[in-house]
């Protein structure tokens, strides 16, 4: 936790918006999601901020404007637009969704560069070599195939040859590999930190922060032919938000990251904190990436998932489910439609949705008093929360789950309630009631709408199904 004990602040990547929110989109969300809910539950809400948002200027930005003959500023508009209807619909729960183009952020960044330049962390040169618009990225030799190509677009990278303001960020080689030893700058998982620990190793050369080429983006104070490099502008979001909302938060306690987006984060960003004198993030949490039915995500290809229309079809829960159960956190993996189709029915609709349904309606059919203060949690699954095993979470429910549904089946309620038994069938349901009440609980940060429904179905004791069949031709 930061300097405050009692606070907890969580951050995703800013969204470019180049093209409209995918699943890996959500999924960095989602993430988030479940820990700023866990962390509310703990500290209060009023002692959590959550934030995200969307990163809107540079070069990728302003030529996919122009493709569409549209200004930057109208384009980011509609992109930001359907970011913030798809976090809506998924009932997502920032706190705050900042964009780059907010004028307050804009001011803020500007006066961060002002103080970097005074303290002689920034000089001007020439910037001769590759770079990669859609990584939005300055790439060395040794980052290229073929001598020309990004390794991770595959596509052949321009030659930029431009007047650029350059931050030392070498001057920090020693101190960031310090932090991170001493443990004041944690990567998740480990093997993340050893990459990143090799790549500081091998020696850091100062990095371009203008460019004098693109015109949408932020402009240097004292140098306006220059605009920010768009990297700068996104990271310092999250100094910005919270200093222009007049919230006590910073320095971030979990920043959610792809892997893709580790360099930046674990490299750039805490340099210039370090060059700021400003606290650095407490841990940088990077998940893997993924492929859906065995192929990258691709517009070619036609794979490319809507978070809004899977919520649509199969509801937030269902996509939630899914994402933090079948995917390890940290690992790449993939978006299966068969699993999650399978998911859905047996582990979802079946053993959970049933044993609630089943429970209920006996409760009414043998007409049992119930005593509703009897309900348990299952601290075991905020442990596996607070280590980013979201699936080993889960597990822990679903555990509980099968433990209910064997119980009936062992002990056959129907069975008692014929015979007559009836204190015997009043306390087994009694513990079914209350097993039920702590997966509901446990449920909360994970599934929350369905924590919800089971909660207020089990103090109505009146069952509706949570997780109907959908029919899926
Ligand atoms: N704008 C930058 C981040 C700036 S943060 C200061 C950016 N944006 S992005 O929209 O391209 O990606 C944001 C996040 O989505 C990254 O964390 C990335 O890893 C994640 N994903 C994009 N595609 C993904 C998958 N196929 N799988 C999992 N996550 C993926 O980078």
């Amino acid at each position: 936790m930061n300097n405050f004990d009692n606070q907890h602040y969580i951050t995703t990547p800013i969204y470019y918006v180049n093209d409209r929110p995918h699943i890996g989109h959500a999924y960095t969300t989602i993430v988030a999601d479940v820990l700023a809910r866990y962390w509310r539950a703990q500290l209060g809400a009023d002692n959590v901020f959550f934030l995200t948002g969307t990163d809107e200027h540079g070069a990728k930005i302003e030529r996919a404007a122009e493709a569409l003959k549209m200004s930057p500023r109208e384009f980011a508009d509609f992109i930001s637009a359907k970011y913030q209807q798809t976090w809506k619909t998924l009932k997502l729960s920032p706190d705050y969704f900042i964009r780059t183009t907010d004028p307050e952020h804009e001011k803020i960044v500007a006066e961060l560069v002002t103080k970097l330049r005074d303290k002689g962390d920034i000089y001007k040169g020439e910037y001769l070599g590759r770079y990669c618009v859609a990584c939005e990225e300055y790439k060395s030799p040794s980052d290229l195939l073929d001598g020309q190509k990004c390794a991770i677009h595959k596509k052949v990278t321009e030659v930029v040859k431009e007047e650029v303001y350059f931050f030392k960020l070498s001057k920090y080689q020693k101190r960031l590999l310090n932090v991170i030893a001493k443990g004041q700058l944690k990567i998740f998982p480990e093997s993340r930190e050893n990459e990143i620990v090799k790549f500081i190793e091998s020696g850091l050369q100062d990095v371009a922060i203008s460019r004098s080429n693109v015109s949408w983006g932020i402009k240097l104070p004292w140098d306006s032919k220059h605009t920010l490099y768009v990297w700068v502008d996104a990271l310092l979001n999250y100094f910005t938000a919270p200093t222009m909302l007049k919230k006590d938060f910073f320095p971030p306690d979990e920043q959610l990251i792809g892997k893709d987006i580790l360099r930046f984060h674990a490299v750039i960003w805490p340099a210039l904190l370090l060059a700021l004198g400003l606290p650095l993030p407490r841990q940088l949490l990077v998940h893997g990436f993924f492929t859906v039915d065995g192929e990258k995500m691709s517009k070619t290809l036609g794979n490319v998932i809507d978070p809004a229309q899977v919520s649509k079809k199969w509801g937030n829960d269902a996509l939630r489910y899914y994402l933090l159960r079948d995917l390890t956190f940290g690992e790449d993996g993939d978006f299966s439609w068969q699993r999650f189709e399978q998911r859905y029915e047996s582990e979802l609709s079946n053993a959970l949705g049933n044993l609630v349904q089943r429970v209920l309606a006996m409760i009414g059919r043998y007409s049992i008093k119930i005593d509703k203060k009897n309900i348990e949690t299952l601290a075991s699954v905020g442990v596996k929360i607070e280590s980013y095993d979201f699936s080993g979470a889960l597990d822990l429910v679903w555990d509980e789950v099968a433990r209910a549904n064997t119980k009936i089946e062992k002990e056959k309620p129907w069975l008692l309630s014929k015979a007559g038994k009836t204190a015997e069938l009043s306390k087994l349901l009694n513990g079914l009631h209350s097993s039920i009440g702590s997966i509901g609980n446990a449920l909360a940060p994970l599934l929350p709408e369905t924590s919800k429904k089971i909660l207020s179905q089990l103090d109505s004791l009146t069952p509706t199904p949570i997780f109907p069949r959908i029919d899926t031709e």
